[in-house]
């Protein structure tokens, strides 16, 4: 029987997948039948993660994505290697719990470079004529909860996320007739190395307050890549620029 979630025969980037989310969305889409481009800065790390996935036909491909050049030089070259490309995961990111007060203009800029502009350079790249796969192409922005809603000391953060949950409507709208979708998914709390060590997770107090604050509790990355897994396989092929809450139900209430 035919498996709409099938990612067989399709080329998918992954980027962040080095660790956490992004390291499992490359395991998983890999498990689903998709040739996986693996991208971040940390090569052993992404060899770690290649060394958990079945199959040779999968890529590991170094890369800063704020360095604007490089993403176009490695993106051309990427393409004329395994041809053109049907699946972004934008999952690369960094995070921060900091005070207003305390915002600093230089680390604002970093942010947002980090979050949104690379990934949006990345998206830009890949949906030139020739790059992007004409059968159909999914890009997927990793968004937050923390688009959607507010918290305590997450001003940059989410403002970073909101915006990439802004852009993706319009991102959809330019490019629908070119058969590319543009979709956000807005996970919930995972413990991840992003925030291991943020007082939210690390203090085990504060980490029980935002547990409660998930009705299913915190989430695990598999929870992600399977959202992933659908919103890249033909069985979301009329699911353009929204945003999917992955949350356990924290924006529910
Ligand atoms: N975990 C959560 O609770 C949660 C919740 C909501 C949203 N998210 C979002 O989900 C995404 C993944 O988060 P995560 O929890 O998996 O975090 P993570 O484990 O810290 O992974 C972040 C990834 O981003 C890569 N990266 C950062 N800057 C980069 C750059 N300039 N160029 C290339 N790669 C870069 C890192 O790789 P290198 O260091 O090797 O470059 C790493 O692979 C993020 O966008 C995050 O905001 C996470």
């Amino acid at each position: 029987m035919n498996n709409p979630f099938s990612l067989e025969g399709k080329t998918i980037l992954v980027t962040g997948a080095s660790s956490g989310i992004g390291a499992r969305c490359a395991i998983d889409c890999a498990t689903m039948g998709a040739r996986v481009v693996l991208i971040a800065r940390n090569e052993q790390r992404l060899q770690e993660t290649l060394s958990q996935m079945g199959g040779e036909r999968h890529i590991v491909l170094p890369l800063d994505l704020t360095n604007v050049e490089l993403v176009v030089t490695k993106v051309k070259e990427t393409v004329k290697q395994v041809g053109p490309i049907a699946g972004v995961i934008n999952c690369a990111g960094v995070s921060s719990v900091t005070p207003l007060k305390l915002i600093k203009e230089e680390d604002m800029a970093s942010m947002m470079q980090a979050n949104v502009y690379s990934a949006l350079f990345l998206t830009k790249e890949v949906c030139r004529m020739g790059n992007y796969d004409k059968k159909g192409t999914s890009i997927i922005f990793l968004s937050s909860i923390m688009g959607l809603v507010g918290e305590n000391a997450k001003t940059m953060y989410s403002l970073t996320k909101g915006a990439l949950q802004s852009a993706a409507r319009s991102i959809a709208i330019e490019l629908a007739p070119k058969k590319i979708r543009v979709n956000c998914i807005a996970p919930g709390a995972i413990v991840t190395p992003i925030n291991e060590k943020l007082p939210h997770m690390a203090d085990p107090v504060k980490r029980a307050v935002l547990e409660a604050k998930h009705p299913l509790g915190l989430g695990q990355t598999t929870d992600i890549s399977n959202a992933c897994i659908y919103l890249l396989s033909d069985a979301a092929r009329w699911v353009t620029g929204q945003v999917i809450a992955v949350d356990g139900g924290y924006t529910a209430k």
